[in-house]
């Protein structure tokens, strides 16, 4: 059923979903590793496809930058497409010293400093956790296919420019090991609405170390990233 955001027919989605920040990333996913991909939807030029990888009917569609945009997209997939899975494959930041720029980081659980969880949780703490069948799939497959990957624990922030130091060194204590806009808000509406969600990130940048990731590097740490989710979903 077309939603305010997402203008697809009724059966155009996949059950399973991969969904990068930008719609750029998802045309690529589907271009390079589909076959037989179409475009389903190009409302707010939020790209969304549906193709086969190895003969498994996956879609891709980009869910934009921070919480509510991302949260909307998934709510109406999962509410009104039938999509039970959801993977975010995305960048993030980090600040600990034993993770290096293009490491894999898998969210296990999202802190956040945005308000939403508190308001759908009576204004108490919602611990945003991933779901163990795909985090669970996720490692068996990194460890088959040697990549490294980190698990842990992220902090969704509303904020991308925040030269809050403080904050930076509690995120550090508290063994943060992704910053990104969105996997908090993910995860607590595929909660809700009983569907199943993970998100897998590579290290764009490294905050306290100033360093950041060339665009012509992102190619190759993004290929391990996507290959895994990939893998992945034949699991699923
Ligand atoms: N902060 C928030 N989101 C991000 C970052 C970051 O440093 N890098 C990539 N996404």
């Amino acid at each position: 059923m077309p939603t305010l955001h997402i203008k697809s027919e009724k059966n155009a989605f996949s059950d399973i979903v991969l969904m990068p920040g930008d719609p750029i990333r998802a045309k690529y996913i589907a271009k390079n590793y589909l076959k037989d991909a179409i475009q389903i939807n190009d409302t707010r030029l939020m790209l969304a496809y549906t193709g086969y990888y190895k003969n498994k009917k996956i879609s891709i569609m980009s869910h934009g930058m921070g919480i509510p945009s991302a949260s909307l997209y998934v709510r109406e997939l999962i509410s009104e497409y039938n999509v039970k899975k959801i993977i975010r494959v995305g960048t993030c930041g980090t600040l600990q010293n034993n993770i290096k720029l293009r490491d894999i980081v898998i969210s296990m659980g999202a802190s956040t400093d945005s308000k939403v969880n508190r308001i759908r949780f009576n204004n108490h703490d919602y611990a945003a956790i991933a779901d163990f069948e795909m985090i669970f799939h996720a490692f068996s497959i990194a460890k088959k296919m040697n990549f490294k990957v980190h698990i842990g624990n992220f902090f969704t922030t509303d904020s991308f420019y925040n030269e809050n130091e403080d904050m930076l060194k509690i995120l550090k204590k508290y063994n943060i090991i992704g910053i990104d806009m969105e996997t908090a808000g993910i995860y607590a509406v595929a909660s809700e609405l009983k569907a199943q969600a993970l998100s897998i990130c590579t290290v764009s940048d490294h905050i306290t170390k100033k360093e950041a990731v060339s665009s012509k590097d992102r190619e190759s740490s993004f290929h391990n990233m996507i290959t895994l989710s990939l893998e992945t979903t034949l699991l699923l």
